[in-house]
């Protein structure tokens, strides 16, 4: 069965249960500081679950792109990815485990045509006030029993067990896990999990799980997690109590990739069309053969998940840089670069740019932007490999100095060459070495205090003075960049900004030149805002509540716990800690100063704009009477 099939079957089976269908959103989190990507279904709908109205209403189905760099060194098996689609149904306080539980039990065994024998499901057993999951025991007993199963709850697998329940750290999800990782505010609730046994004798006896009896979450990997109804009924009370919500929810997700997998009764998620055509490109440039030896079976998996990943958060407008969510890309693309070593592809980088169709391919059934980018993203792709590849060459050169790698001279080579600790660690496991964890961190903490105090004082939020003409430019850059995000693309964000009192200077990413046209119209925004006198107000505020709100912070810049947001054209009334993009031309944070009527600023015109890197461009733009 294809992807696409599983994927429409999942959205038309509940849509026929009367669900919306809604969109993926998107991978880089919008108004949620506390991630740098969406890792879950669940994350862009925190707010519905916690009781706001959601447009399309109580029932809704969807798959979201996700990301979750906390697997990355999973990845390499034959079911871990770090992007992966979780196809998810969503009851917002409308139905709830009678239900739930029937209808994915239906579609796994009608709709995929699981073997019902194959399935093997968790509950939870209860832990402090809440109770063990007797009403789910209960209805998945009557589900398997329609089926002429005898589901036994309480017994280990040899003994018939089919119903299993575990403890909070395997049956209960939040985005922080088990109830006393939550933070106040968090909702969470217990879950109920659906294996596939795919049965494969002798994989117990061959995992480090060896001397332990199996159970369905054992991970040896006879069994394969694809299913997962989340009841989201509490949320966590700064007493640390949890507290019934209002509402009961279901969370429901499942990775399409696992359920493309069991459909087909392959346990190895890099064999489906999902990921088959990437791993073909590696096979034929390297010359060596998916599924027959080890190394490059699991360098195939590692190297086909993380370019795949890399490409799609690009589509979602995110670049390689230093930090944040462009620093996590850098380093796919690295390790990537690395593994690729390990195959023999150090000479010739191409194929990671041969990558990028196979990806377009894949997915343009269903995200037909990643076709629509995919030129773009290629080159930016290609050209960061090759920059990287010739460091890559001359940090391989230097090891070979030495005659074993050691924390400080993995540290040298992270601060020379880029490496980040786990390439280091890779290099040496290769040479059959070990390096020193300790002393590479001492080697970070002492660096990390030089460069701490030589960048005091440097940090002016990108003015050179807060003169009368730096800080009318300082106000035209908040008009201009609010421009660009309203007439050119609301994803533009600054990447960073150098204000004098001749010139303001910003940088945003932005993936080519902006037309004679935009900047034009962008520069009659400018002024006409500039005319029609807008007022300029400072409010301070939390960082969080700033962020939830939406003003604008310089991506990857660090703020205090406080922040001061200069509005532009607020509008009167409104409560500035809830104005929306509606209620105000700009927000952002900022440390001023600024004109406090835009009416003093004179002309503004846009001298130049230019490339300023991958994906950056620049705008340089002067005031005249
Ligand atoms: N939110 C649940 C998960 O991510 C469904 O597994």
């Amino acid at each position: 069965m294809q992807s696409d099939d599983v994927r429409n079957k999942f959205i038309q089976y509940y849509k026929a249960r009367k669900h919306v269908a809604i969109p993926s959103a998107s991978l880089v989190p919008e108004n949620d500081p506390t991630t740098l990507f969406t890792s879950s279904g669940m994350q862009p709908l925190i707010p519905y679950l916690l009781g706001q109205t959601h447009p399309s209403g109580k029932r809704l189905v969807d798959s979201q792109k996700s990301f979750r760099s906390q697997d990355i060194d999973e990845v390499g098996d034959n079911r871990h990815t770090t992007f992966f689609e979780m196809l998810g149904n969503w009851s917002l306080g409308d139905y709830f485990k009678k239900e739930q539980l029937p209808w994915i039990f239906e579609f796994l065994t009608k709709e995929l045509k699981l073997d019902p024998k194959r399935l093997y499901v968790s509950v939870f057993e209860g832990e402090g006030a809440v109770p063990k999951d007797e009403e789910s025991i209960h209805i998945w007993k009557k589900i398997f029993k329609e089926v002429g199963i005898d589901a036994k709850e309480g017994l280990s697998l040899n003994e018939g067990g089919r119903i299993f329940a575990y403890p909070a750290k395997k049956n209960w999800w939040s985005r922080s896990g088990e109830p006393k990782n939550m933070p106040p505010g968090e909702p969470g609730g217990p879950d109920s999990e659906v294996f596939f046994d795919f049965g494969a004798k002798g994989l117990h006896e061959k995992s480090p799980w060896k001397n332990e009896p199996c159970h369905p979450n054992c991970d040896c990997g006879r069994f394969m997690e694809i299913a997962n109804s989340v009841f989201m009924q509490y949320q966590k009370m700064p007493d640390g109590n949890l507290k019934e919500l209002a509402q009961k929810n279901v969370d429901f997700g499942g990775g399409l990739e696992r359920m493309t997998a069991a459909a087909n009764d392959n346990p190895d998620v890099f064999m489906s069309d999902l990921f088959s055509p990437l791993i073909q490109v590696l096979e034929e440039a390297s010359g060596r053969v998916y599924g027959e030896e080890p190394v490059p079976t699991r360098v195939m998996r590692v190297l086909s998940d993380h370019i795949k990943a890399a490409i799609m958060m690009m589509v979602d407008g995110v670049l390689p840089s230093n930090k944040g969510q462009g620093y996590i890309l850098r380093r796919l693309i690295r390790r990537s670069l690395l593994y690729g070593w390990k195959l023999g592809l150090i000479k010739d980088l191409t194929y990671i740019g041969r990558l990028a169709s196979p990806v377009a391919k894949i997915y343009a059934g269903s995200y037909p932007e990643v076709t629509e980018k995919i030129d773009e993203i290629r080159l930016l792709l290609q050209e960061e490999a090759l920059r990287f590849g010739k460091t890559l060459e001359r940090g391989l050169a230097e090891i070979e100095k030495f005659p074993a790698l050691n924390g400080k001279i993995a540290f040298n080579l992270y601060e020379t060459f880029g490496f980040p600790w786990e390439m280091t660690v890779e290099i040496a496991s290769e040479k059959g070495q070990t390096v020193d964890r300790a002393q590479f961190e001492e080697e970070f903490n002492k660096h990390k205090t030089l460069s701490r105090t030589a960048a005091a004082g440097m940090f002016k939020g990108g003015l050179a003075d807060h003169g009368e003409e730096t800080t009318k430019l300082h106000t035209a850059h908040h008009l201009l960049l609010a421009s660009l995000q309203k007439l050119v693309d609301p994803s533009i964000k600054q990447r960073g900004s150098n204000i004098t009192a001749e010139r303001l200077r910003i940088d945003f990413n932005f993936m080519r030149k902006l037309t004679p046209e935009e900047l034009t119209k962008v520069e009659v925004m400018v002024n006409e805002k500039i005319k029609e006198n807008l007022k300029v107000t400072r409010i301070e505020m939390a960082r969080g509540v700033a962020e939830t709100m939406g003003a604008q912070r310089e991506f990857g810049q660090k703020y205090p716990d406080r922040v001061g947001v200069y509005f532009v054209n607020l509008k009167e009334g409104v409560d500035p800690e809830r104005a929306t993009p509606a209620d105000y031309f700009s927000a952002e944070f900022c440390g001023g100063p600024h004109v406090s009527f835009t009416g003093t600023l004179g002309h503004f015109t846009i001298r130049k704009e230019e490339s300023a890197g991958a994906g950056i461009r620049r705008i340089y733009g002067l005031l005249s009477k």
